[in-house]
């Protein structure tokens, strides 16, 4: 190093830079790039089988029609709308409004509705603004998305964990941790859940469950930020409706995402937020233009350009996302069934082995009875050739995790076949090696690497 050079130390940085939250994404990333034949069960990106580049200009076309022809745009407003900086809550709220409508029963102002670069955004916006001070904590049902803990990090936001119960939620922990925090001088502000399909549980909440949940969360005065990515993906059972379509109170911030139901590489979402903040003066407006404030300085206005190619989907199939993933939602259902009779067949009448089985969703997490890390990530990645997510990745602060998370969206089902194989071998040896469980007299299951 030269002294003139201008390098830094991470302790002279953002203190959250050193926490483990804010290198889970780039980790998991770096890994599968590193050992790119390895089977992808760890990815919960969608699926690339109906991608189709020559989508993009059909609905960038289709939306500037719908501009023209419904909103009366004349060509120079349209070229600007599209092309120009733009509204920062967005130009496809009427869009995302009628889509919500729709597909999830929720009645929203459009007003209502600030669209984000990525509901990974929407959920950065929120937590700024309900973290007014030291005092505030955010509450999440544990395990929780580690989007969600790194964008707490990023504004100094404790998270508090609620257990998951049988139910995705267990609202006795959740009246407990709110008593608790308040008596200990805290302020809970909100409470995150993801009442569909889990991400990583894979647990949906019952809707007696959900009533219940927006009881608890009036009774106890606090929000719920309602994360539903994989609502759409419902496999066979029928849908619950969401707890924004339940709300009554404005209780609910919803967070939406399109990633999984549009294109991830366009990054838009979105967070429906009409709940009335009264102003110092006395005026009152929506919390969603207070969110708006925080997004004019962060990234201005999502990428107009995206959001129309969302909005030429949206308008191609009536703003109906549900039956516009029909195809989507049987891959997922099938890939997800393929998992978990997989891990039946390789893993019968085995105690030490259990899994979940979700109705619908992305994920299948597997218990085992040794500890899962990333160093076991990375020899499974190198000398098994599977990839898989440790579930430490999603606990704020347990060490000695025993289970890990398998993907279903982006793989065929032939990898699935493979990719347990795989995992079949490294939890065979695992447990010889450790002398926990039935491995000791492992099978010598098929000569994987
Ligand atoms: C629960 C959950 N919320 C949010 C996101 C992020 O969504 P986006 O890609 O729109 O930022 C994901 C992505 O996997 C997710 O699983």
């Amino acid at each position: 190093m030269n002294d003139h050079d201008a390098d830094l130390a991470t302790g002279t940085l953002f203190g959250a830079l050193e926490d483990p939250a804010l290198n889970s994404m780039n980790f998991l990333n770096e890994v599968a790039i590193r050992y790119p034949d390895a089977i992808p069960l760890a990815a919960g990106r969608p699926s690339e089988e109906f991608f189709d580049l020559a989508d993009v200009p059909r609905y960038l076309d289709a939306f500037c029609r719908y501009l023209a022809d419904e909103l009366g745009q004349t060509g120079e407003q349209v070229r600007r709308t599209v092309l120009q900086y733009g509204r920062t809550k967005g130009i496809i709220h009427e869009l995302v409004a009628k889509n919500v409508l729709l597909d999830e029963g929720i009645a929203v102002d459009p007003e209502s509705v600030v669209v984000t670069a990525g509901c990974q955004e929407a959920m950065f916006l929120v937590l700024r603004a309900l973290r007014a001070d030291e005092r505030d904590v955010l509450l999440a049902v544990s395990p929780t998305y580690v989007g969600l803990t790194g964008a707490a990090r990023l504004v100094d936001l404790p998270v508090r964990p609620v257990r998951t119960g049988e139910h995705g939620i267990d609202l006795d922990d959740l009246v407990a941790v709110i008593r608790r925090e308040r008596a200990a001088g805290r302020r809970p502000r909100a409470c995150y859940v993801m009442p569909d399909f889990a991400n990583p549980s894979g647990l949906s909440m019952d809707l007696e469950t959900r009533r219940r949940l927006l009881e608890v969360a009036e009774a106890e005065d606090v929000l719920l930020l309602e994360d539903n990515p994989y609502g759409l993906f419902h496999g066979d059972s029928d849908r619950v409706p969401t707890l924004k379509a339940l709300d009554r109170r404005r209780r609910v911030v919803y967070l939406g995402s399109f990633a999984k139901t549009v294109l991830p590489g366009a990054r838009v979402g979105y967070v429906l937020a009409d709940q009335r903040v009264a102003a110092a003066d006395g005026a009152v407006g929506l919390f969603a233009d207070q969110l708006s404030k925080i997004k004019s300085m962060l990234t201005v206005n999502t990428s107009p350009i995206a959001q129309a190619v969302v909005g030429g989907r949206l308008l191609a199939h009536g703003c109906r996302l549900a039956t516009a993933n029909a195809r989507e939602r049987a891959l997922y259902a099938g890939n997800l069934r393929r998992i978990v009779d997989g891990l039946a067949e390789r893993f019968p009448r085995d105690p030490d082995v259990t899994w979940t089985v979700p109705a619908g969703g992305f994920f299948v997490v597997v218990t085992v009875g040794f500890a899962v890390d990333d160093r076991l990530l990375e020899r499974s990645a190198r000398d098994y050739g599977v990839l898989w997510t440790p579930m430490g990745h999603f606990y704020d602060s347990v060490t000695d995790v025993r289970s890990l998370r398998l993907s279903c969206s982006a793989v065929s089902g032939a990898q699935i076949d493979l990719g347990l194989d795989r995992l079949r071998k490294l939890i065979n040896d695992r447990r010889s090696a450790t002398g926990t469980g039935r491995g000791r007299l492992a099978d010598g299951a098929p000569g994987e690497p």
